[in-house]
């Protein structure tokens, strides 16, 4: 074949260029590149419009079209991280670090399923199915009216399917799925692709759900879940740190629901226990109030949820200060330290710092801001906020405090764990906040001065 050239495609992203590289151009990830046959590549030898098609029935945009049907599971955190319930006919992803928890969420979760009424089969390519059967057993789901298969022939899993009609499937993993029509080791990004397309399309054609199990793979020596998340309708990853018990199931796609919505699991003996309150949770740790932590009142989707910020500022010897988040975007601290500086007088050079979510949650909103902000400062001047307060609030490069979406429910769920104070930018939608003392603030300063009484 003289013209199938050799096509490098980034496992990690699926990004393909004509030559190798140690780092993807897209991605960034160093050493994903790997080599794929590709079948004969250039142009077609007639143009698609050259030839007759069908022609296809289209509607009005207008068109009423009814809610899609959906089943809810006795699982509420998982039902709410789907957008309210299992959509027939979508494709779901879950992706996570292996060893994070997903077989064990996936196997409870589908006999939570097969117990709402539908007809369930997980097909394991990792594990046989009497390991299945003994993890079920361990879950105490020994009874559960779920169909199991241990099987990593895509030809022969389709036609077990297709006569079966199951209403959900779990592949469990992408990964070890292999097509005999692709000419590629299983877990490459053609194999991984081509499953998904195999098995994204039985959804569509037989209305089945199916969720595919992605593992997430840092050395890119098998194709990572990012390679298929266009092709699905709804992405879920599976989070956690690896020391602590809570597991976070995030929607960061969702053709059936919004996106950001979290459902919170606490990991134990006998399997996942769902978290209904998770600002408890995240706040049970907490001690008195010391200098460095501030409560964040936070939004998750359509669901607040209030965690802790921990900061530790010291001296340093190093002329590089140290700049360590876990849980926070790395960016943002650097803006924030910048914005401390230039607007407010308060230079942290000189100082390592460290910020760190508490219970291993991850925070993306912009309203973390000042409460990032007040913990550095907190940390810094050695002093604690008084108790009982909760903080947020955008924080913009001049130094001017935005007000951020749903102040009232932040503030109405801050009342509920007992908090009594607040502070937040001026002009936010605060509703009925009846019950907590309620500071607004236009910008940094002000806020550096009042609290702190520097500035
Ligand atoms: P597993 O579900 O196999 O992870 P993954 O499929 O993502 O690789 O879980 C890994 C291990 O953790 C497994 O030995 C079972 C254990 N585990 C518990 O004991 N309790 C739990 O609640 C969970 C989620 C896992
Ligand atoms: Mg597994």
């Amino acid at each position: 074949m003289a013209r199938s050239s050799a096509v490098f495609v980034c496992s990690a992203c699926g990004n393909t260029t004509s030559k190798w590289s140690g780092r993807c151009e897209a991605c960034g990830e160093w050493n994903t590149i790997q080599e794929e046959r590709a079948a004969a590549a250039g142009p077609p030898s007639k143009t698609l419009g050259a030839s007759k098609g069908r022609s296809v029935p289209l509607t009005d945009l207008g068109h009423a079209e009814a809610p899609p049907p959906r089943t809810a599971s006795a699982m509420a955190e998982l039902d709410r991280v789907l957008g309210g319930g299992l959509v027939p006919g979508s494709a779901i992803l879950v992706g996570g670090d292996p060893g994070i928890g997903k077989s064990t969420l996936l196997l409870q979760g589908a006999a939570a399923f097969a117990a709402a009424g539908l007809r369930v089969v997980y097909i394991s390519g990792e594990e046989a199915s009497a390991q299945v059967r003994m993890r079920a057993e361990r879950l105490g789901l020994g009874n559960a009216a779920v169909q199991l298969g241990a099987e990593t022939n895509l030809r022969d899993i389709l036609a077990t399917l297709d006569t079966e009609r199951p209403d959900l499937v779990v592949i469990d993993s992408i990964q070890t799925m292999w097509a005999d029509n692709v000419d590629s080791a299983p877990g490459s990004v053609t194999q991984v692709r081509a499953a998904a397309h195999e098995l994204t399309s039985f959804a569509k054609r037989r209305g089945a759900a199916v969720v595919l199990v992605g593992h997430v793979t840092k050395e890119g020596q098998i194709a990572g879940p990012r390679v298929v998340e266009h092709m699905v309708d709804t992405v879920l990853y599976f989070e956690g740190e690896r020391g602590h018990q809570f597991r976070i199931l995030r929607a960061v796609k969702n053709r059936f629901g919004p996106a950001d919505e979290i459902g919170v699991f606490e990991m134990t003996g006998a399997g996942l226990a769902e978290v209904a309150n998770p600002s408890a949770l995240f706040l049970s740790e907490r001690g008195t109030p010391a200098p460095g932590s501030v409560v964040f009142a936070g939004i998750e989707g359509t669901r607040p949820v209030l965690c802790e910020m921990q900061a530790l500022v010291a001296p340093t010897p190093q002329a590089q200060p140290r700049r360590t988040v876990v849980g926070w975007d790395g960016g943002r601290l650097a803006m924030i330290l910048a914005v401390l500086e230039a607007r407010c007088g308060i230079p942290f050079a000189g100082l390592d710092v460290y910020l760190n979510v508490a219970g291993g949650m991850k925070v993306s909103e912009p309203a973390a801001d000042l409460a990032v902000a007040a913990a550095l400062l907190s940390a810094r001047e050695d002093s604690a906020l008084p108790a009982e307060t909760v903080v947020f609030g955008e924080i913009s490069l001049s130094g001017a405090l935005r007000p951020v979406a749903q102040t009232e429910n932040r503030l109405k769920e801050a009342r509920k764990l007992g908090f009594t104070a607040a502070i937040a930018p001026r002009g936010g939608k605060s509703g009925d906040a009846a019950g907590i003392a309620l500071t607004e603030m236009g910008d940094l300063a002000a806020f550096v001065g009042e609290i702190f009484g520097a500035g």
